[in-house]
């Protein structure tokens, strides 16, 4: 399957369909289940509009069929270094190259999603809406580049191609539901309707004299009515820490109990409430340095401006208290000062239980950061505020983000390879507690490393238990600071690539979870090698053997 099975003949008369005007294709490309959701939501309110809709992940889409398409939404995020999702880098490779086909009566729009404190903010939404007019498609509705908080205009996004589509049909109606995107369904909490999860149990993994502080949260799901799959992470809404907003609110000339609005339109709180639970001081990005230029015609920071390696080096490190501290507070309003500022943007924790083992119940496993920077204390907005802030009994505002990206195969026979350093075990207590619970006995070969033995071995005592009961194979670990020389886990692979191919040759899956920039990418490294080793292949022929994994989804990453 897959757009591989693009034919080069294709026919040049459109097929006769009835009514195509009324149908759209959504694709979507996808790394953390954000586009995603955007995609599903977007499907549905346009389903309740009378469209036929076809939603699909951008690398499960059949090339030979874009032809035929006459009405297309792109829902694509970026990562990285403007890179593609995986689940999009084929189709993204396929329409920018010289197979790509023209696309002559091809409405579309793009909505891309990003963050702005990256240098690459939406290019791949970007690239996308430049090459389908390049191959001849027609913009149905401007693309719209999303910041993290990407709720209201990916809602004004939909709004806006929904009335698109009418007009482009002749058939304008007035748009009844003026808030498409909102959940209708009362008993489901979701991204914009968060539910109240009680903090059950929050303790230290981590032993006396650790490095690391690595925060084990189990929290109640009783009565939400909300479950998950293994593989899915849950989203949290964090609150900034209280001595950092105080420090704020002190460099500001307004009081903490002003009011404010929190949204476009709508409800107001105190300038406290809205430093503390709503708007982004972690954080700065260009786009937001650029709007207190025009707040406060502040020459030093319009200089700044101007020179790209300034401003990047500027960024790095700082947060609002810093910038404040430097230019002095802009607006003539609190209302003013905050209507420039990012939403906090929930986090996405990998969910480490299994709802089958417990029920009503959501794990995670969250690793606890802190570090000086600017000779100031920083701290991570929300695992700092799950080790510090949250006790038992307290309630948390949170999510269940699904994840296809990730995701256990269906057949339990299929042996799973599972690599996951630190934090990125997490996702693997919950694949073991539902194979567990299923009594599947398929083979499982888990990798995991940290710094120390003594202090950092996390689950230790569950995965020596599913060891016992032969729930889990194998188990390699990697502690990386109890000799001299770093040991990871890719080293111990590399150890182990006889077993490790025959394995992949047996038909498995192999899971990637943790640190995306380095981790994540020696790790990929090493599994080339070990292709090339053992099953004598020359390098690109063990990219294409690793891709083609990919395709048939026996390779799938989950990284941050
Ligand atoms: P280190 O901090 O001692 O360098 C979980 O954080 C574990 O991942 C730690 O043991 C850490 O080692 C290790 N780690 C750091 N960089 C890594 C990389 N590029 N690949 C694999 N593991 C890495």
């Amino acid at each position: 399957s897959g757009f591989f099975a693009c034919s080069a003949t294709e026919t040049k008369t459109r097929p006769v369909a009835q009514n195509r005007s009324k149908e759209v294709t959504i694709l979507y490309g996808s790394q953390t289940g954000n586009s995603q959701g955007l995609a599903k939501k977007a499907g549905k309110a346009l389903e309740e509009k009378g469209y036929q809709v076809h939603i699909e992940a951008m690398n499960d889409f059949k090339a030979n069929q874009l032809k035929k398409v006459r009405n297309l939404l792109i829902i694509i995020s970026t990562h990285g270094e403007g890179d593609p999702p995986d689940n999009a880098v084929l189709f993204h490779e396929y329409l920018h190259g010289k197979r790509a086909p023209k696309l002559d009566g091809l409405s579309y729009s793009v909505l891309a999603l990003g963050d702005s404190s990256y240098e690459y903010f939406c290019q791949v939404g970007k690239e996308f809406d430049k090459r389908l007019e390049e191959l001849g498609g027609v913009r149905l509705y401007p693309r719209f580049d999303c910041d993290v908080d990407f709720e209201e205009p990916a809602s004004e996004w939909l709004e806006g191609v929904i009335h698109s589509l009418e007009e482009q049909e002749g058939m304008a109606e007035e748009v009844q539901h003026s808030l498409p995107l909102q959940e209708q369904a009362v008993s489901s909490y979701s991204r914009s309707h968060p539910y109240q999860a009680e903090v059950l149990e929050n303790i230290n993994l981590n032993g006396r004299g650790s490095e690391k502080e690595t925060r084990h949260l189990e929290l109640s799901l009783a009565g939400s009515g909300l479950t998950y799959q293994p593989g899915d992470s849950l989203g949290i809404f964090p609150k900034n820490d209280p001595a950092l907003v105080a420090e704020l609110i002190e460099e500001l000339k307004w009081s903490p109990e002003e009011s404010v609005p929190i949204q476009k339109q709508g409800d107001r709180v105190s300038l406290r409430e809205a430093l503390t639970s709503y708007y982004e001081i972690t954080v700065l990005t260009k786009p937001l340095l650029q709007k207190v230029v025009e707040l406060t015609q502040n020459e030093a920071l319009a200089t700044l401006l101007s020179n790209e390696k300034d401003w990047k080096a500027y960024l790095k490190g700082r947060d609002l208290l810093d910038l404040v501290r430097d230019v002095g507070c802009w607006g003539d309003t609190a209302e003013e000062f905050v209507s420039i500022l990012r939403k906090i943007p929930p986090r996405l924790y990998s969910i480490a239980s299994s709802v089958k083992a417990y029920p009503a119940e959501v794990h995670l496993t969250v690793g606890t950061v802190r570090y000086t920077d600017h000779e100031r204390e920083r701290k991570g907005v929300c695992s700092c505020y799950l080790a510090e802030r949250l006790e038992l009994g307290e309630k948390v505002s949170v999510f269940v983000q699904e994840n296809d990206n990730f995701r256990l195969p269906k057949d339990p026979q299929v042996p799973i390879i599972m690599i996951g350093p630190g934090t990125g075990v997490a996702p693997y207590r919950a694949f073991l507690q539902e194979r567990e619970e299923l009594g599947y006995d398929g083979k499982a070969w888990l990798f995991f490393g940290d710094q120390h033995f003594m202090t950092d071995f996390l689950y230790q005592t569950e995965w020596n238990q599913w060891l016992r009961n032969g729930i889990l194979t194998r188990l390699t670990v990697a502690f990386s600071r109890d000799q001299e020389e770093k040991v990871y886990v890719q080293h111990r692979m590399l150890e182990e690539s006889k077993e490790i191919f025959s394995w992949l040759e047996e038909g498995a899956v192999v899971y990637i979870c943790g640190d995306e920039k380095k981790m994540a990418k020696d790790v990929h490294q090493a599994l080339i090698e070990i292709i090339a080793q053992e099953g004598a292949y020359s390098r690109e022929e063990a990219e294409a053997y690793l891709a083609d994994m990919q395709k048939q989804r026996r390779y799938q990453r989950d990284v941050y």
